[in-house]
């Protein structure tokens, strides 16, 4: 089996925020490292896979050649799957409408509570990692998923914002900046 990233983490950009060619760097160099490591890894699978399972399949359900590489293929495959999620999430920008709007209100009062909520959150995430906004029926968390790890299974995942110092240190002023950035570039159809 082979990861495409260019298939995975399709960019369906129109960001009047965000510089379409840094984003395609971003994707081109990091995701592409992540898929070559998968694919050097599972090269002789045949049963197709996505990343995801892959994260969540259990060390001892793993074919027996890929054990020993348990971790790197963790961090390979959690590192694909978010990077996917995140590009996934470029879009018309504006602000969200109908249900996620009214599960939002419900949840943090206002917009501008959630929006409040999300940029404090990335700006006191520690590290390397990814931001991510999860539901479970009408509840919304948001989730600071480290290097190497997703968030746990169960969860309907809405976002999730890379928070890696590549992704933003080159372009914004702070953490908070750029959050406020991707939601305002965020496809919230
Ligand atoms: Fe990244």
């Amino acid at each position: 089996m082979r990861f495409d990233y260019l298939n995975d983490g399709n960019i369906c950009y129109n960001s009047q925020i965000f510089q379409a060619d840094k984003l395609r760097k971003h994707r081109d160099k990091y995701m592409a490292e992540e898929a070559q490591r998968l694919n050097n890894m599972l090269e002789s699978v045949k049963k197709h896979v996505t990343a995801e399972q892959i994260y969540r399949t259990r060390q001892g359900s793993l074919p027996i050649f890929l054990r020993r590489r348990a971790v790197e293929l963790r961090e390979a495959s959690s590192g694909y799957y978010s990077h996917g999620v995140y590009f996934k999430g470029f879009g018309e920008g504006g602000t969200p409408t109908g249900d996620i709007y009214k599960l939002i209100c419900d949840n943090y009062s206002s917009l501008e509570c959630f929006y409040y909520h999300f940029r404090h959150a990335a700006e006191i995430s520690y590290g390397s990692g990814f931001l991510w906004l999860l539901r479970k029926k009408d509840k919304l968390k948001l989730w600071f998923a480290p290097a190497g790890t997703l968030p746990g299974g169960g969860y309907d995942q809405l976002m999730a914002l890379d928070l890696w110092e590549h992704a933003w240190i080159d372009s914004f002023e702070s953490k908070s900046d750029y959050a406020m950035a991707y939601i305002r570039s965020f496809d919230w159809r």
